[in-house]
């Protein structure tokens, strides 16, 4: 994770943007704050990037890139906006050990932000922050299968804002974020979806962090929080309108380090 000290909204590259709303810069602080806690709470270890001026969404850590194990595939973002931060992304995991592997220049990928993992490979969107051919390189690259779904709504722009792999079996699921291919391709890989409105969706409700069996979310809708409590999962709440304002919830602010993708 990485320390708000220069977030804000200083460009709009997403529906969510808008420079003339202001971020309270303490009301951001304290929720990233809070949401630290959460995840130590639940048994997470945090590490920590070094946060860089003039970089505003070097907080949504997500978009870094894809860690497999010892590996790390760097982001290719679209905007010129974020495609300072991968530098200061590349020398956090050389200085901590990683192999950094590359994707060829051409292409955008936005990392874990816009693939998830899920039964032994990984789930990736396209359209809006990645292009669709990044995803057989990627595939290449990770031995690892990238199934493909064409994200449709410019709000629900990245993946991990329509999918929140729970454990092996389960999974919250944003239909309305898909095309009707995408859509089966869901169906047919998760056996046990939760399935979020498009309402439930738009609170970011698929943007959260789970660890082990705790699941820490910007919001929580009563009829998701009841499935997740049958299924054995504790609920934490953790509102992040701050970071709403840049189109970001819990999980964009953080990037897991203890993936093992399988193959
Ligand atoms: N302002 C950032 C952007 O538009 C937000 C990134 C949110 N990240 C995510 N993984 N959904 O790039």
């Amino acid at each position: 994770m990485c320390p708000p000290e220069h977030f804000g909204v200083l460009y709009e590259i997403n529906p969510w943007m808008r420079r003339a709303v202001p971020v309270d810069v303490d009301r951001a602080r304290a929720q990233w704050d809070a949401l630290v806690a959460a995840l130590q709470g639940a048994g997470a270890s945090v590490e920590l990037l070094p946060p860089v001026e003039g970089l505003p969404d070097l907080v949504f850590t997500a978009n870094a890139g894809i860690v497999h194990r010892d590996q790390f595939v760097p982001a290719h973002f679209r905007h010129p906006e974020r495609q300072d931060e991968v530098p200061h992304d590349v020398a956090w995991f050389e200085e901590h050990g990683f192999r950094v592997t590359r994707l060829p220049e051409r292409g955008a990928h936005e990392g874990a932000g816009d693939a998830l993992p899920f039964a032994g490979g990984l789930l990736s969107g396209y359209r809006f922050r990645s292009d669709a051919a990044t995803h057989a390189q990627l595939s290449r690259l990770l031995g690892v299968p990238v199934r493909s779904v064409e994200l449709v709504d410019p709000r629900l722009y990245h993946v991990d804002l329509t999918f929140c792999p729970l454990d092996e079996r389960r999974a919250m699921v944003a239909p309305a974020g898909w095309d009707s291919y995408g859509c089966r391709v869901v169906q047919a890989l998760v056996p046990e979806p939760l399935e979020l409105s498009l309402d439930d969706a738009l609170q970011f409700c698929a943007n959260s962090v789970v660890v082990d069996r705790t699941v820490v979310m910007p919001a929580c809708p009563v009829s998701v929080g009841r499935q997740l409590e049958q299924w054995g999962f504790e609920v934490v709440v953790c509102p992040m309108d701050e970071f709403l304002k840049a189109g970001g919830g819990c999980r964009c602010l953080t990037l897991a380090l203890d993936v093992d993708l399988g193959g």
